[in-house]
């Protein structure tokens, strides 16, 4: 016999909606719809208010540059942009992110260049298996739009919340001195071309 099915949220005739008891939700009555531009595009998607940031980039949008190396807010691979400022990924959540904008490691490079943390960080040999290099590039990213002649003391300092486990750091703090000069003489270059 084909039997209607019962509306779960209506009582049969005869019963009143409490002697059902509690009703019945699951994760997917809660979805938030949200809208996030990353990397100058925006991006739309459907997700559960419990999702991270860093998994809706990865697992959602499949941008699998920014890296987890803890999910407990300490080692930095999971570094990103968000709204102009550096913060780690894992520690927030997709909804909060709703109408923000996002930059990842993918979106440095423009036009198939590379931005100059990520060359200098190639041209100092600033990484051995790679896995913090993302979240490390994009700490300085955010570091040296606001101090773009650091002393070694600063950009140890400014890379604290970064771990690496393989390079002792040295050609880490090089490269992101190199890259402060180059684009230190890059603003220079430009300044003086325009007068
Ligand atoms: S994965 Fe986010 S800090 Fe380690
Ligand atoms: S280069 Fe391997 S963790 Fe930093």
């Amino acid at each position: 016999m084909n039997r209607r099915k019962t509306p779960r949220s209506r009582a049969p005739k005869g019963r009143s909606r409490a002697a059902l008891g509690p009703r019945k939700v699951g994760p997917e009555n809660f979805k938030h719809m949200i809208r996030v531009t990353v990397n100058g595009v925006e991006r739309e998607a459907t997700v559960e208010p419990r999702l991270l940031l860093v998994h809706f980039i990865r697992d959602v949008l499949r941008l699998t540059g920014t890296h987890i190396g803890c999910d407990t807010s300490n080692c930095g691979a999971c570094t990103l942009l968000l709204n102009g400022r550096a913060v780690k990924s894992c520690a927030i959540f997709a909804v909060q992110a709703d109408g923000g904008e996002v930059l990842t490691i993918e979106g440095l490079a423009k036009d198939g260049k590379l931005n100059p943390i990520q060359e200098a960080f190639w041209d100092n040999h600033g990484l051995q298996c790679g896995f913090c290099t993302p979240g490390m590039i994009m700490t300085a990213y955010d570091f040296l739009r606001k101090n773009s002649n650091p002393s070694e003391f600063e950009i140890r300092r400014a890379i604290s919340g970064n771990l690496c486990r393989c390079t002792g750091y040295q050609n880490i703090v090089k490269a992101v001195a190199a890259a402060a000069e180059s684009m230190r003489s890059a603003k220079v270059t430009v300044t003086a071309r325009r007068r």
